[in-house]
Parts: C-alpha cells; structure tokens; sequence
C-alpha cells in the first residue's frame, strides 16, 4: 500500500476548561488518509473537528499522540514547515489588496520571481474559475468570489494537503451547492488531499471519498458515503447521517445471516440485517430508514416485517410525500414515499385514518448492539 497522506496515532488533544477540570476536545482519534482523497470530518458542533484540523495544520500540538503528513513525524514541525493550507470559513482576504495580490501574497513571502508568481496565480485564477478577475477589491466580490478567491491562496502555494474549515458555511443554500459540486470537480482536477470539515452530512455524502462521523472528540465510523448511511455501526450515527427510525428491542436469534428481534412492548418480531457482534438475548436497536418501508393498501404476500397500520398523518413536500403510520398506541414509523407521477388527484395519495399494511425487506432493517 502507498503511505498515507495524513495518518493521525491515537491523538488526544485536552484543553483546560474555564470552569475547572479539563476537556477531551480530540479523544483517542486514529485516521489514515490516503493520498488525492476527499476526507471529511463530519459532527455536530463541539465534537473536535476544528481541533483535530489545526492540530494538522500545526496551530495546536497534540497532548500525545502523533501526526505524520507523507510519512513525517509533524509534532513539533511549525505550521509554516508543513506541507499544507487551510482555508477558514470566513475567507480573511485582505480589503485593501486586489484580488491578484491577495493570490500572490504567500508566494512573494517565499521570493518566487515576478514571472512565475504572475504564471501561478493566473492559473490558480483559472483553477477557481476567476481570470482576469485579478484587478478587482475583494470588497467588490460575491461571497462565493470570496470563497474561490481564498481557494485560489491556498493552491497557488501547492500544498500536499488542503484543509477546509467549513469553507462554505457562509453561503447562502443554492450557491453552497452549487460550491460543492465545484469543490469536488476541482479537488479532482488537482488532485490534492482534502480534509474537509462539515458539520452538515448531505455535504459530506456529495463531495466525500471517505468521511469520519465524529462525536465528543471521537471518530465513531470512518467509511464511504454509502456505508456511512447504509451501514452505520452505531445509534449515533444512524441517527446524525439522514432520517432514520428506532425500534428498541431483544434479541432472539441469527440465523442464515438474518437477526429475529422481539420489540420491546409490542406483539412484533423484526427480521433485521445484524450490524456487528451480536448474542441473543442481548438489547439492541433497530434503524429503519423512512424510504426503506413500502405503504400497502392490502396485506403483502410476503410473511416477514408484515404489520397492519393506520396513517395518522400525511405530508405532501413535492418530491415525496412523508407518512406517519401508528403501528400500536406505543409504536409510530415515519414513511416516504417517493412522488413518481404528476397528479392533482387527492386520492394519489394517502390519507389520514387510512388503513394500510406496512412491510420491508431483512436488508432494510439494521440490528445494532447498542
Ligand atoms: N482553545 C480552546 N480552549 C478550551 N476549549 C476549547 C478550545 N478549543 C476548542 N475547545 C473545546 O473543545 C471542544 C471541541 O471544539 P472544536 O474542535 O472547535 O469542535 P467543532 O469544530 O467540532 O465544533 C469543544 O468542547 C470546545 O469548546
Ligand atoms: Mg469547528
């Protein structure tokens, strides 16, 4: 196997908290990023991404712990030795500079000649799809010109790795998508490493190779996008990537790779996918994604996650329609249902108080040990 570009040893990171005591902002964490990947670090908000990106970046040192970058030690290497650059939320462009001398900056620091300085930044102008823009203030730029423009600083200097900070948390929806799908083509073209932290998932799914799915300074899952939403190995992340919903309950038994849990409190037994080791008898939770479970209006033939429903509310929100099913007074399941046909027809739909029949597939049912 090629090194890895970024390889992050079981690195905690402790600071002193104000009130007393310590905080475990990075706890334990251990990453490989393979060269040219787009990695993300996706969590809510305190979970350690910022910390785990400046302790890449060299702002922070870990408490213990190592960080190699291309097989280099880098703990006690400066930031301004390592072969990275970050590019921060807000973009920090200079106001009174024009938008080739903020690109230009970082390499007149190194004393690159006139020439080539000129040669970098008109193809770093080019890479964000900015030329002939270098005359203009940053104050006269879009928050999206501003955000490519910072881009632009932190390529022209070549780095191995680029980190992202949220790079697009200050744009508005519409244009935020559209950056993403931009970020990645360019993070393609150039073939850089990208560390990318996000604390929104649907942009780690559309622009990740890999994402780490952090929570209270640890990294709970590393993998692609769809076995993040798929397969994830714990409640917590089942619960943070997309929509899902719980069923608690026993375990009774695995057979032919297939789980039979009991639900706690309810006349049903569930046919699931186990995730990880499991034993019978033992709790567990079940997480069943809303457009995974088919809406019947007669019993399905099949005699397995079979249950009899009543709609107790339906949401129509143009691409699908979401409905809430009560299974039991205890028991409700949220449902989507994709919208695959234009109709004005009211009766397309589901309605309240209908009676209908629930089903899904083994597959569609991940049993989880905790
Ligand atoms: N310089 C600091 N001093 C004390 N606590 C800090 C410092 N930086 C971060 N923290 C704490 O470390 C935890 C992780 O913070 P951070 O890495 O910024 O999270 P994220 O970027 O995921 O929102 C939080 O509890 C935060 O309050
Ligand atoms: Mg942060």
């Amino acid at each position: 196997m090629t090194e890895p570009a970024v390889e992050v040893r079981d690195v905690v990171k402790q600071f002193p908290n104000p009130g007393g005591g310590i905080v475990n902002a990075v706890d334990h964490v251990t990453l490989q990023i393979r060269d040219g990947e787009f990695f993300s670090l996706l969590g809510p908000s305190g979970c350690g991404k910022t910390t785990t990106l400046r302790m890449l970046a060299g702002f922070e040192r870990p408490t213990s712990g190592e960080i190699y970058i291309k097989g280099q030690l880098m703990n006690s290497t400066p930031p301004y030795a390592r072969p990275v650059n970050m590019v921060f939320q807000n973009y920090a462009l200079f106001p009174h500079m024009n938008v080739f001398q903020n690109v230009a900056f970082g390499l007149e620091m190194e004393r690159v000649s006139r020439a080539e300085i000129h040669r970098r930044v008109e193809e770093a102008l080019a890479l964000v799809r900015m030329s002939g823009m270098g005359a203009r203030r940053s104050s006269q730029l879009s928050g999206g010109q501003q955000q490519r423009i910072a881009l632009a600083r932190a390529l022209v200097k070549r780095p191995a790795v680029l980190l992202l900070d949220e790079p697009l948390g200050a744009l508005d929806l519409k244009l935020r998508k559209e950056m993403q799908l931009e970020l990645k083509a360019l993070q393609q073209q150039v073939g850089i490493t990208f560390v990318y932290v996000t604390h929104d998932q649907e942009e780690a799914l559309t622009m990740s190779d890999r994402i780490a799915v952090m929570s209270q300074g640890r990294a709970l899952q590393v993998g692609p996008p769809a076995e993040i939403y798929e397969r994830p190995n714990c409640r917590f992340v089942a619960d943070f990537i997309g929509e899902t919903n719980f069923l608690q309950g026993t375990l009774i038994g695995i057979e032919a790779g297939h789980a039979t849990v009991a639900v706690t409190n309810e006349d049903m037994q569930v046919i699931g996918l186990p995730g990880g080791d499991l034993h019978p008898g033992q709790q567990v939770t079940i997480s069943v994604r809303p457009e995974k479970i088919r809406l019947l209006t007669e019993p399905p033939y099949v005699n397995v996650n079979r249950f009899p429903a009543r709609v107790q509310d339906v949401s129509y929100i143009g691409s699908d329609t979401r409905v809430l099913v009560r299974l039991s007074p205890s028991l409700t399941l949220s449902v989507w249902e994709q919208n695959r046909i234009s109709t004005l027809d009211p009766n397309a739909y589901f309605t309240r108080g209908q009676e209908v029949w629930l089903t899904w597939l083994p597959e569609n049912a991940l049993v989880l040990g905790e």
